[in-house]
């Protein structure tokens, strides 16, 4: 099964979500403003995720999840950050949506104060997909 790990991060927060999932995955987790971030073929199961700003999402996520299709992507699943707010997480579902491609209902949240110890709890959500 091919798994992918894709985010993007000003400050950090989202960044670790993505690498302990990438770190349960076995694979490197890459920002969407990275030159390596397009899917190669066809993946299994793409981890996406973003935080809220302003009650939307970056740019550069927004931008990315139009590149995608639901011919390249099995199946998304999505994870955000924010102070406080899910929002984003129904703005990334809802763009994947748009794109044909699947999403789990199941998502992955942290408060930014949470990030640090939420080592253990991605690991265990990340296994669920992998
Ligand atoms: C300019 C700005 C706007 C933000 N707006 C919101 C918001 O509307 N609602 C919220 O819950 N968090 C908001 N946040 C908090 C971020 O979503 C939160 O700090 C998040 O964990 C940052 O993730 P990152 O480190 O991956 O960039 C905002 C943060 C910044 C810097």
């Amino acid at each position: 099964m091919s798994v992918a790990v894709r985010y993007y991060s000003r400050s950090g927060k989202t960044r670790k979500v993505a690498e302990y999932i990438a770190e349960a995955a076995g694979v490197n987790a890459i920002s969407v403003d990275a030159k390596d971030a397009a899917l190669s073929d066809k993946t299994d199961v793409l981890f996406i995720g973003g935080a809220l700003y302003a009650y939307g999402i970056d740019d550069n996520l927004k931008q990315y999840l139009k590149t995608l299709s639901g011919d390249k992507v099995g199946k998304a699943v999505v994870f955000s950050t924010s102070w406080l707010s899910r929002h984003a997480l129904d703005l990334i579902k809802n763009a994947l949506t748009q794109k044909g491609i699947q999403v789990e209902s199941d998502t992955l949240y942290f408060k930014s104060k949470a990030v640090d110890g939420c080592r253990d709890e991605v690991v265990k959500f990340a296994k669920k997909y992998i």
